[in-house]
């Protein structure tokens, strides 16, 4: 499918119908893309549980959604720090126990250009921490949850997969030796991005019921790059978000909304905005560089990020 198959102006929430009934889990969804995605399915009736880290932002959040769509919305939230994963745990079995239906898993959240080397408590280097490893034991421990509702897991990636090292590097998957902000954070979307593919893969091997969606939201204007990136990097970030180049946060979460709603789209595909360098532009199907399905890479990783999360999969 193409951004054609949208019309010029690419996928909208226009093509949305009402959601009545269907629950959507997003991580990271106090701010940002994440925040505008559960406004989006929640203006069409959806359910919306948050996953957020953040106890007192979620509660700001909910506020200001209840105080837009009104008191019954159907919006909650899960406390869950992608960079604990007994966090993870804790959230999933909550999940678990409150929601019965997941249509979709959209695995939104995200720490970006980290100035300097920082490990989380299990001893990841902190963007694949919660970029990558949050993610993929939180995917492994809801997935039946999703199958029984033959609902979708979206990844959100990022056009950084093709600016790092283009490759995963397991002899210093931490980057102990040649850190660096940028690298590292493309490294860990690269890694995720991996994994969405290699999964929808095993799922189609498995008969599983499952959709495996990967999109990136272009160049958005969020809080992606805050206190933890480098003052030079901010001072860049604030300048480019001036320009046409970068759009609203509003536009950054139309991949992931259609991601998870839009019927006929292909798992083998790539979504995002696809004007200008994929930045910005009509969101449609985007060009995918093909070392991010090597399956060999994918497969390594994926056994390596069973062992390093303590989780196992049956298929
Ligand atoms: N904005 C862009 O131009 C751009 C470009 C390419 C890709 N992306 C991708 O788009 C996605 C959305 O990011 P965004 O731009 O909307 O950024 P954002 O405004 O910073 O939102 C990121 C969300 O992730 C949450 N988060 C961070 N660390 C977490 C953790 N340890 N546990 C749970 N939640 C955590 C944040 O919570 P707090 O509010 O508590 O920090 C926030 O809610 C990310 O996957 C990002 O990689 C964005």
């Amino acid at each position: 499918m193409s951004t054609t198959a949208f019309g010029k102006q690419g996928w909208t929430p226009e093509r949305l119908s009402s959601l009545d009934g269907k629950t959507f889990l997003i991580t990271g969804a106090n701010a940002g893309a994440g925040f505008e995605a559960s406004k989006i399915l929640l203006g069409k009736g959806a359910e919306v549980v948050m996953l957020n880290r953040n106890a007192k932002k979620s509660k700001a959040a909910i506020k200001t959604i209840k105080g837009q769509f009104g008191k019954d919305a159907k919006v909650s939230f899960v406390k869950m720090d992608l960079a604990e994963l007994n966090s993870v745990r804790e959230a999933a079995a909550k999940v678990i126990e409150q929601i019965p239906k997941i249509d979709a898993l959209i695995c939104n959240a995200a720490v970006a250009q980290v100035a300097k080397q920082q490990i989380t408590s299990d001893g990841f280097e902190s963007q694949i921490g919660i970029n990558h490893y949050g993610h993929f034991l939180l995917i492994n421990l809801l997935f039946d949850r999703v199958e029984q509702s033959s609902g979708r897991i979206v990844i959100v990636g990022s056009e950084g997969y093709k600016m790092g090292l283009k490759t995963i590097q397991f002899e210093d998957l931490n980057f102990d030796a040649n850190y660096h902000p940028n690298n590292t954070y493309c490294h860990s979307k690269l890694a995720q991005m991996m994994i969405g593919y290699e999964l929808q893969h095993r799922i189609e091997h498995a008969n599983k019921k499952v959709k495996v969606y990967v999109c990136h939201p272009g160049a958005s204007k969020t809080s992606l790059i805050k206190e933890d990136a480098s003052w030079a990097t901010r001072i860049v970030w604030s300048l480019m978000s001036l320009s046409p180049m970068v759009q609203t946060a509003e536009k950054g979460a139309y991949p992931e909304v259609m991601c998870a709603t839009e019927e006929s789209l292909d798992p083998h595909a790539y979504y995002g905005p696809s004007g200008r360098m994929n930045w910005v532009g009509p969101v449609g199907e985007c060009k995918l560089e093909p070392f991010v399905r090597e399956r060999a890479i994918a497969g390594k990783l994926w056994e390596l990020s069973e062992e390093l999360t303590g989780c196992k999969w049956s298929f």
